[in-house]
């Protein structure tokens, strides 16, 4: 019998963390069906792996594609980082179900109003399926999307009925498509809600089979109090959780890693608990006051009232305009912002410890993005496994495939194994990089050579094609 694709002689990094080993892998009608020698069988293309690494494709455990998948549907951003998965609505915010509202931040770093239209996840998920992107996805609903959706109020706790309305919000998005329940718990629309009602509703999420992630309340001084509320969450809603972008920040915080890590470590032995870490010291959100006093340097990624600072240090504006920080805050809102708080020996814990997972958190509508929105997972692999040798390549893979898709249940998904679906990067281990700069974001990374998504060819040589074969993918509770 003919195979549809050979990809023949690679180095194949399995997605388990396991010695990689030279083998062909065969690919019919969208699955991996063999992988070993397979030198005399035919198939319509062959592509000649010697030298390169044919690894399961990567899934960005964290990130807010929610519209992108439906606006840039080529999803170059990620394909060209070889992401064949996205997990869409973290840190609280997803674009359904809420309608016509303006999206205080950080909802509008998904969209602007004309994008909240969607009143119900269903609404979302079929635009999704009738409009495919390149790249499959999983969807988590939001709390902040359900507390704007819910209450006349943000700047408190949701009264009882409140919390039943949300419930049933969540009970109805997990029946549509969802695969959980994130929360934001650190901005605005959500830091008055109570632990209560987070566990209420992490709640309905557990019944339906969903996972759990967290923006934590605190990522700075009091970090490891939110890491707490986070297990207790875990407990009582007896729910798989994962901690958003772990890190901590802020000077006087440097180094409180070695506190964290244990901490969730000593919580593994009774909560199912992961994370998600990107591997740049600088994070970004929307511009808010709260993070400034903890920043060395600010980056301004976009502005409504002022599009022409994006790509700017927000102490050149201050000194070019003559005003304070503050006045500068207030000129430049609705904006976004980076803010470089974080310490490298933490990140590079962090990125160590085993099990952990690797999520972007990039932010595609931005006009001058953090450059993890490009880079991230080349970066792992280039400049973290290969250059820094801070684990192997096998490693550094199961860190964006394997440990990703048993955290979240992806079940036919990220590992090169017989019968899984058929999402494959090949790279070159010896080039692969990220690009993409702090002073020049938009740029696809070196060394992904060829992504398959579901057998289908999606990105070659710098090339995108037409072909979009991503599906909504569902947690297998
Ligand atoms: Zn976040
Ligand atoms: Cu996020």
């Amino acid at each position: 019998m003919k195979a549809d694709l050979i990809i023949s002689g690679g180095r194949v990094i399995d997605g388990t963390g396991q010695n990689s080993r030279i083998a062909d892998v065969v690919i019919n009608k969208g699955r991996i069906t063999g992988v070993g020698d397979f030198a005399d069988v035919e198939a319509d293309r062959t592509l000649n792996a010697a030298g390169k690494c044919v690894a399961p494709g990567f899934i960005d455990a964290h990130t807010h594609d929610d519209r992108v998948l439906l606006s840039s549907p080529d999803m170059s951003c990620k394909i060209s980082q070889g992401v064949t998965t996205v997990v869409t609505g973290n840190c609280g915010v997803s674009l359904a179900p809420l309608e016509n509202v303006d999206p205080p931040p950080p909802l509008n770093l998904l969209g602007d109003r004309e994008w909240y239209r969607f009143a119900t996840t269903a609404a979302y998920a079929n635009e999704l399926r009738e409009e495919p992107a390149a790249i499959n996805s999983l969807m988590l609903v939001g709390h902040s999307t359900l507390r704007i959706a819910t209450m006349d109020r943000l700047d408190r706790p949701a009264t009882k009925r409140e919390i039943q309305k949300m419930e049933k919000l969540v009970d109805a998005a997990m029946e549509q498509g969802a695969s959980g329940f994130s929360t934001g718990l650190e901005y605005p629309p959500s830091i008055s809600a109570s632990e209560e009602e987070v566990i209420a509703l992490a709640k309905r999420a557990s019944v339906a089979g969903g996972i759990y992630t967290t923006h934590m309340r605190n990522e700075s001084d009091d970090v490891h109090l939110s890491i707490d509320e986070t297990v207790r969450v875990a407990e009582q809603a007896e729910i798989s959780t994962v901690i958003s972008h772990h890190k901590t920040c802020g000077k006087n915080n440097f180094g409180r890693t070695c506190e964290t890590l244990p901490q969730i470590e000593e919580a593994k032995k009774f909560v199912q608990l992961n994370f998600d870490v990107y591997p740049y010291v600088a994070s970004s959100t929307s511009l808010l006051p709260q993070y400034l006093s903890k920043s060395d340097r600010v980056l301004i990624t976009w502005s409504d009232p002022h599009p022409e600072c994006s790509g700017m240090e927000l102490s050149q504006i201050c000194e070019d305009w003559n005003i304070s920080t503050d006045e500068a805050v207030d000129l430049l809102s609705p904006a976004g912002a980076i803010y470089f708080q974080m310490d490298e020996e933490d990140l590079q814990r962090v990125l160590k410890f085993p099990g952990s997972m690797i999520g972007s958190d990039g932010l595609p509508s931005d006009r001058f993005p953090h450059p993890r929105l490009w880079g991230t997972f080349p970066r792992v692999l280039g400049h973290y496994s290969r250059d820094l040798g801070l684990f192997s390549l096998e490693e550094a893979v199961a860190r964006m495939t394997g440990n990703t898709s048993s955290t979240f249940g992806i079940t036919d998904r990220g590992y090169i194994r017989e019968g899984l679906c058929a999402d494959i990067v090949v790279f070159d281990p010896e080039t692969v990089i990220d690009r993409a700069s702090f002073d020049d974001p938009i740029q696809a990374a070196a060394g992904i050579e060829s992504v398959f998504v579901n057998g289908e060819l999606v990105y070659e040589d710098f090339q995108w094609t037409e072909k979009r074969p991503g599906v909504l993918l569902s947690r297998a509770a």
